[in-house]
């Protein structure tokens, strides 16, 4: 049946020009049929650079703007129309506009994990993998950070001479917020080396060997044989595939329920029926490109 519906899908695929990107936190079927598979930031380089007409993006919401704000002439297509990130929705435009009425002279940092009306408002995105450098770069000494708190937390503890204001306080992502001090301890028992997203809280990242973004983990697992990840189930069958000779043990109840929304059936949907199109209002767009394409020019 599955093989059935990949067949489909790849001829539809090459008959339309598309290219499938996703995230590495998707379901295993899903990353088995990807072209692409990356954390936010080498998501988001890809779709910019995309030739394809076509970007099925296999990932959450905030992640198939971006890539519609970088590439606006490309159809982009979200398979699930209700992928979505909850830690986005923490924070609203008006919000970010009360907080520089309250705090004049302060930059405004954005996780890409946030809506494209709220980009609209920031003077430049971050990714997981970049939130320190972007955060370095800028001339502001206080800066306000959203909507993940423990991501400004983190950012915080790095760059002691700035002062991070976390817009919300409290804003988190549910998957990661669930990792306490016992996961690390159980992991040191274990005699893993651990690893864990900066989304995390504070007292886990402190307890861990390494923090870094899905992407940082792809590029560090090659130097130990086992390993604990504190962050989504799936990075494990990512890691598995790219080295099966190294040992990577997970929370089986850490799992983001919007990523796990896209489907064989909805990507093959979505080739079939252009949906569901990323649109956009175009004022939103070109504003909330150039805080995009700040973070992009850092590079
Ligand atoms: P990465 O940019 O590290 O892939 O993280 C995205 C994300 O949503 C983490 O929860
Ligand atoms: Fe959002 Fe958390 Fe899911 Fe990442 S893991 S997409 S931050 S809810």
């Amino acid at each position: 049946m599955n093989e059935e519906i990949i067949r489909e899908i790849l001829e539809l695929k090459k008959r339309r020009n598309a290219v499938i990107l996703a995230h590495n936190y998707q379901p295993p079927e899903i990353q088995d049929i990807a072209d692409i598979l990356g954390d936010s930031l080498e998501l988001a380089i890809r779709a910019k650079e995309a030739r394809e007409d076509v970007i099925v993006f296999c990932g959450v919401l905030f992640m198939a703007e971006t890539a519609k704000i970088l590439n606006p002439s490309k159809t982009v297509l979200l398979p699930e129309k209700d992928a979505g990130c909850p830690l986005a929705d923490f924070l609203t435009p008006e919000m970010i506009r009360e907080a520089r009425r309250e705090h004049p002279g302060a930059a405004v940092v954005l996780y890409v994990n946030s809506t494209a009306a709220s980009k609209a408002e920031a003077d430049i995105t971050c990714t997981s993998a970049n939130a320190v450098d972007v955060v370095r770069s800028l001339e502001a000494e206080t800066v306000l950070f959203g909507p993940d708190s423990n991501l400004a937390d983190y950012v915080q503890s790095k760059i002691p001479e700035k002062q991070i204001i976390p817009l919300p306080r409290g804003g988190h992502c549910y998957v990661h917020q669930q990792f306490t001090c016992d996961d690390v301890i159980e992991a040191a028992e274990r005699g893993d080396v651990t690893i864990c997203h900066p989304e995390c809280p504070r007292e886990v990242r402190n307890g861990s060997d390494l923090v870094a973004s899905t992407g940082g983990m792809v590029r560090m697992a090659e130097s130990a044989r086992t390993w604990t990840l504190l962050t989504e189930r799936d990075m494990a069958y990512r890691l598995r595939t790219l080295y099966p000779d190294r040992i990577f043990h997970v929370k089986e109840g850490a799992v983001c329920r919007d990523m796990k929304k896209i489907t064989l059936d909805s990507v093959l949907r979505s080739l079939r029926t252009d949906t569901y199109e990323i649109e956009l209002p175009d004022e939103i767009m070109e504003r909330a490109k150039v805080p995009i394409e700040r973070m992009l020019a850092l590079r």
